[in-house]
């Protein structure tokens, strides 16, 4: 059995004050609400994982940063080794494909981020998706299969069932447009048989497998219904307390029915 996990993505977003005000709504808002059932991480910018480290104590909630670099220390200005992250995080989200369409992340470099992530004790939540032109070019399977099999070619059996995969179409990210329940079970199937050939089919059934894109509380219950997918990776509408609770609130719902 899966525990399905939502996980918040800030990307660059939020003050310092705002980023406060937000862990402490909803540490306040979900207490009480019956979410022991998931996993919920909230990822937000890595200056904030300090301070918001002390809100979340004790309260259930995990955190996770948005990126890592792929080796341990260095000549490498400005960025963040995951051996940096491990006492505040649980987590570490890898190859988002605003990190590979932006800073040009590759399926090598992706590959190496996650290895650094588990070198580490820390759980990647593997970025993966098509974007809109390989979607209208009938490549999603090859592309979802390709990114699949680099980022866990690093990977060892034992360190397999730590690792999420986030299904996140490109063209359904901050669009409002999401995509289809079941083609989102589709494709989340696919990336489960992907890791089948690797790693064999009992292995691969341990993995946790989110849809990102366009998630609210409004769609959550699509996503968290289908069969293949266990949970989301949650955008825009992790910013806003009200709607996260919700959201969460929901996925919980549906995860002990
Ligand atoms: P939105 O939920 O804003 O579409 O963002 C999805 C995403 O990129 C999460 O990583």
């Amino acid at each position: 059995m899966r525990t399905p996990i939502i996980a918040g993505n800030w990307k660059m977003n939020t003050t310092y004050d705002e980023a406060m005000d937000l862990v402490e709504e909803l540490v306040d808002g979900l207490e009480g609400r019956d979410v022991e059932e998931i996993d919920i991480v909230l990822c937000p910018p890595a200056l904030w994982l300090f301070p918001a480290a002390e809100y979340v104590e004790d309260t259930g909630l995990l955190l996770g940063a948005q990126n890592c670099h792929a080796t341990d220390r260095g000549a490498f200005t400005g960025e963040i080794s995951a051996a940096m992250l491990t006492d505040q995080c649980s987590y570490v989200i890898v190859g988002h494909s605003e990190r590979r369409q932006h800073f040009g992340e590759t399926d090598e470099i992706v590959a190496g981020k996650v290895a650094a992530a588990l070198r580490h004790g820390l759980r990647p939540i593997v970025c993966v998706g098509e974007g809109l032109a390989e979607r209208d070019a009938g490549a999603t399977d090859a592309v979802i299969a390709r990114q699949v099999s680099a980022a866990f070619a690093p990977v060892e059996d034992g360190h397999v069932a730590e690792c999420v995969v986030a299904y996140e179409p490109i063209w359904a990210i901050g669009s409002g447009r999401a995509a289809d329940g079941v083609e989102a079970n589709r494709v989340a199937g696919l990336i489960r048989g992907t890791l089948g050939e690797q790693f064999g089919a009992a292995r691969a059934a341990q993995i946790r497998i989110q849809y990102g894109g366009s998630v609210t509380d409004a769609n959550i219950a699509e996503f968290i219904g289908q069969p293949e997918i266990d949970g989301a990776l949650v955008g825009g509408a992790s910013l806003k307390a009200e709607t996260f609770i919700q959201l969460c609130t929901i996925a919980a719902g549906k995860a002990g029915a």
